[in-house]
């Protein structure tokens, strides 16, 4: 089996990976850099991002402001400490990004523009029209490109870390052109793939999100933070779960049910502004939004759609095509495209869907795990600064601000780690390999990938969506336990080496179900309501028991346990969410 020694390898090249490997690069030219990733770098999920970016530019805006937003956004489970360090460093990397190249949209006067998002009291998104991922993704790509340490490994599936003596001392990947597994001998490992959308049928995600990273640390002994926390966006496309983005109504869209009526009004969410509005309304938080929509189904006054279930209308006629053109370009272009509907004349049919997971890995000190040489950053780490809630366009930045510090940090510390241990290495490496020849080679018993795939999306969307119970989080808890029974007898049609998508297929899948277990485990022990987690049997949030993180631990062929640990809170005390009034 091939090795590759490197210095750091970095799983995941999207905002949060490139911009690690960019760190790295800068603080030491000397040090070798493998950059690993399932898909080429430009098609990394960031690319699918559309609103913008969050990070203070208006002079009436301040750092404090911002950290109360995602505070009471994530209803105070953010760690405020992290908050504070990341809204701080927020606006120079995203004017770093612009000295990159990065072409922000801007006011007439020249200034960057910013707009409205969910849950901000005050305008602080910075935008790139609708296309605001794709154009920091290619940023990053091409500053990366200047650097000759980083070595790219496209198209590589990384299929575990080689964890050895309490430490990370490097990862395995497929080759995906020749299907060879290679072992990736690296002092620091930093991971960076992105969410785990997937794990539900209905998501804004690609379909790379699936949590490969979370997954491999977990199966290492890294616990896996608040899981429990999985965020709906309230304006998806029925069928493809395509984003139509938050943009939309922070430029003045508004949602309207079945009578035409802005429900949102009967949710606490303020009064209905006429446009240009300058209250909450549809500007409120993803959470509360996505709540509203269930309310309104169970009240029957959503809208039933041809072929796609229950629906609202997202409404921009009143907004104009000059200025659809210019700032929503690509959305007018995708539900034209997908639904055949032209916002310009008529209201685009949408309804919630997953978008983002709060919870992920386990992070100590921002960007550092438990497990020493080991550091992520991005959707798939825990820090924990979106709590049970991210504040919208908060993500885009946090690929940004993080991946820099785990980049930085890993070069930092390498000299202290030393070398790896060649012989622990080739045993784990070992190890992997008998056990994915094992599931390639595996005799035929009739559970496929796609039938374990369908029934996890049925069981997490029935018993762990948008409201959970005792009982429906018991029922998803059983059917994972016996999915997971099930995946260690599943085969491969496919048995040849090249390409073999029925290979990354089942992996992806062991992935999810690992993941899967772990959101519904945390979300039965929390018996509150809190942010994206909301239980009808338990309808408040408990501050006295649950202003906690929960950390699931890897338990094998069991379930994870689940333990818990306190909250940073350095100067907002947990209060009432309070939404409706001016943005
Ligand atoms: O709606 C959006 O454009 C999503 C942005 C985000 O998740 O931060």
């Amino acid at each position: 089996m091939e090795v590759i020694e490197t210095d750091v390898a970095i799983v995941g090249a999207g905002g949060a990976g490139l911009s690690a490997a960019i760190a790295v690069a800068e603080r030491d030219p000397n040090l070798k850099i493998a950059l690993l990733s399932k898909v080429y770098p430009m098609r990394s999920h960031t690319c699918a991002a559309e609103g913008g970016a969050a990070g203070v530019a208006k002079d009436e805006d301040s750092l404090d402001k911002h950290f109360d937003d995602t505070v009471s956004g994530g209803d105070w489970l953010c760690d405020q400490d992290a908050v504070e360090w990341f809204v701080e460093r927020a606006p120079k990397e995203l004017a770093r990004i612009e000295r990159w190249g990065c072409p922000w949209s801007r006011d007439a006067d020249g200034k960057v523009a910013v707009r409205p998002f969910g849950g901000m009291k005050i305008e602080r998104t910075w935008y790139a029209a609708d296309k605001t991922g794709f154009h920091i993704l290619h940023t990053l790509f091409q500053t990366s490109l200047q650097f000759p340490s980083i070595k790219r490994y496209d198209e590589y599936y990384s299929t575990d870390l080689i964890a050895a003596d309490g430490r990370c001392q490097g990862v395995m990947a497929i080759e995906m052109r020749s299907g060879q597994l290679k072992t990736f001998a690296a002092k620091t490992v930093i991971i960076a793939t992105g969410g785990a959308g997937r794990v539900f049928p209905f998501t804004t995600n690609g379909a790379i999100k699936t949590g490969d990273g979370m997954a491999m640390a977990y199966r290492a002994g890294v616990p896996l933070k608040d899981m429990e926390f999985v965020q709906y966006h309230p304006t998806g496309l029925p069928g493809t779960g395509i984003l139509m983005t938050e943009g939309c109504r922070g430029e003045g869209g508004i949602l309207v049910n079945k009578d035409g009526y802005r429900y949102l009004q009967d949710y606490g969410l303020g009064p209905p502004d006429p446009w240009p509005r300058k209250k909450a309304m549809e500007l409120g938080p993803r959470d509360m939004l996505s709540q509203a929509f269930w309310h309104e189904q169970q009240k029957g006054r959503t809208i039933q759609s041809a072929s796609y279930g229950d629906v609202v209308h997202l409404d921009m006629r009143h907004l104009g095509q000059a200025l659809i053109d210019e700032r929503l370009p690509f959305v007018r272009d995708l539900a034209r495209s997908y639904l055949g509907v032209d916002m310009v004349t008529d209201p685009v049919p949408v309804r919630p869907v997953v978008h983002y997971t709060m919870g992920g890995i386990h992070m100590e000190n921002l960007v550092e795990t438990p497990l020493k040489g080991l550091y992520a950053a991005g959707e798939c780490a825990c820090v924990s600064i979106n709590g049970s809630n991210r504040l919208g366009s908060n993500s885009l930045t946090e690929c940004l601000v993080f991946g820099r510090e785990a980049g930085q940090r890993a070069a930092e510390q390498i000299g202290s780690l030393g070398a790896v241990n060649d012989t622990l290495v080739k045993e784990r490496a070992e190890a992997s390999r008998q056990a994915l020849a094992d599931l390639h080679m595996r005799p035929h018993s009739g559970e496929s990938v796609s039938g374990i795939r369908r029934e996890m999306h049925d069981t997490m969307e029935s018993g762990a969506g948008i409201y959970r119970t005792a009982d429906s989080l018991a029922q998803t808890c059983t059917d994972m336990a016996n999915l997971r029974d099930r995946f260690n007898r599943v085969a491969l049609e496919d048995k040849s080496a090249v390409y073999n998508t029925d290979l990354i297929q089942a992996l992806e899948l062991q992935s999810m179900v690992e993941i899967a277990e772990t959101m519904a485990h945390s979300a039965t022990k929390r018996t509150e309501s809190r942010g994206s987690h909301q239980r009808l049997d338990f309808a408040q949030r408990d501050d006295e028991v649950f202003l906690k993180h929960s950390l699931a631990t890897y338990n094998g062929q069991a379930a994870p346990t689940i333990d818990y640990r306190d909250v940073v809170i350095t100067k907002s005390q947990p209060a009432a969410r309070v939404y409706g009034g001016d943005v």
